[in-house]
C-alpha cells in the first residue's frame, strides 16, 4: 500500500517533511489529522523509526481511537510495548504518573475525581475556611483553580488581587491537601503533576526523551500553557516535534 497515494500534494509535502520541529497549519476539514496519522506511518515505514519511539497526542479519546484505527490499516497492529504511545494529554499523563508514582506524594492507585467529586471537595473546603458555599459558589472557585492549573500557576504563586482571588488562593491550597488525603487528582492535576515530575527529575526527563524522541500533536492551537510545557519538557533541545493545527485561535505560547 502506497502511503502517499491518497494524499494531495500539500499533504504529501507535510507528511514527508524532514524530521525536526514542524508546524503544519491548515483550515478545519483540510486533512490535518489525516496528515498526522500518515506522518506516523511514514516515520515507521519509510524512516525505520520503531513505533515505540513515537508519542502522538490528541485532544479527545474519540480522536485517539479514530487515529489508532487508521494507523492499524496503515502499519498493521503493533501492540503492548511495541506500540505507538497514543492518547489524549490526560491519558498519557495519567499513565506517566502511575508509572512513576514512587516519585510522587500519592500512590500508583490514585483516583481521578470527576466534576461531582471536585464540587463536593470544594464545598467542604469552603466550609473548612468558614466561608458559606451559598455565598461563594464552589463552582466559581473551582473554575479559578482550574484556570490557574492550566496556566501552570501553583497555589503559592496564585495572585490574590481581589476578595474572590484571596478566597481562591486559600481554597486552592486546602483543596489540594484534601485531594492528596483522598489519594486523588483532578483532571487538571494530571497535566500539572506530570509537568512537575519531569521538571523536578532530570533523570526521568532524559529517560523519556530517549524513549520517545518523536512527538506528534493534533489540534496544537488548543494547547494550554501546562500542556505546552509538558511537551517542551519531553521534547528537549533538538525535538522531532510535529504539530498540526488551524490558526483559528491564538495559543498561549504564540
Ligand atoms: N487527500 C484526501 N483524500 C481523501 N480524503 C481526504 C483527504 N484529505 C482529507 N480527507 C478526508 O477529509 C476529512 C477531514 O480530514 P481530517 O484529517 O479529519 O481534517 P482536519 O483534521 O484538518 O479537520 C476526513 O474524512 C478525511 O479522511
Ligand atoms: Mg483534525
Amino acid at each position: 500500500m502506497d502511503l502517499l497515494a491518497d494524499l494531495n500534494p500539500q499533504q504529501r509535502e507535510a507528511v514527508t517533511a524532514p524530521p525536526g520541529p514542524v508546524l503544519v497549519l491548515a483550515g478545519p476539514g483540510s486533512g490535518k489529522t489525516r496528515v498526522l496519522t500518515h506522518r506516523i506511518a511514514y516515520l515507521i515505514r519509510e524512516l525505520g523509526v520503531p513505533a515505540s519511539h513515537i508519542m502522538a497526542v490528541t485532544f479527545t479519546n474519540k480522536a485517539a481511537r479514530a487515529m489508532r484505527t487508521r494507523l492499524e490499516t496503515l502499519i498493521g497492529q503493533p501492540t503492548g510495548r511495541q506500540a505507538v504511545s497514543l492518547g489524549t494529554f490526560h491519558s498519557l499523563c495519567a499513565r506517566m504518573l502511575r508509572r512513576e508514582a514512587d516519585r510522587l506524594a500519592f500512590s500508583r492507585e490514585f483516583v481521578i475525581f470527576d466534576d461531582a467529586d471536585q464540587l463536593s471537595v470544594m464545598r467542604q473546603t469552603l466550609k473548612d475556611l468558614d466561608l458559606d458555599p451559598k455565598q461563594i459558589a464552589p463552582g466559581r472557585i473551582l473554575a479559578l483553580v482550574s484556570r490557574a492549573k492550566n496556566e501552570l500557576i501553583e497555589p503559592q504563586d496564585f495572585a490574590a488581587d481581589s476578595y474572590i482571588g484571596e478566597v481562591a488562593k486559600r481554597a486552592y491550597t486546602r483543596y489540594q491537601a484534601a485531594l492528596l488525603q483522598n489519594n486523588a487528582l483532578d483532571f487538571d492535576d494530571l497535566l500539572l503533576f506530570a509537568v512537575r515530575l519531569l521538571r523536578d527529575h532530570e533523570d526521568l526527563r532524559l529517560a523519556y526523551r530517549r524513549r520517545l524522541p518523536h512527538i506528534l500533536v493534533d489540534e496544537f492551537q488548543d494547547t494550554n500553557t501546562t500542556q505546552y510545557q509538558w511537551l517542551r519538557l519531553l521534547a528537549g533541545e533538538t525535538p522531532d516535534l510535529y504539530a498540526v493545527g488551524d490558526g483559528s485561535s491564538t495559543p498561549p505560547w504564540g
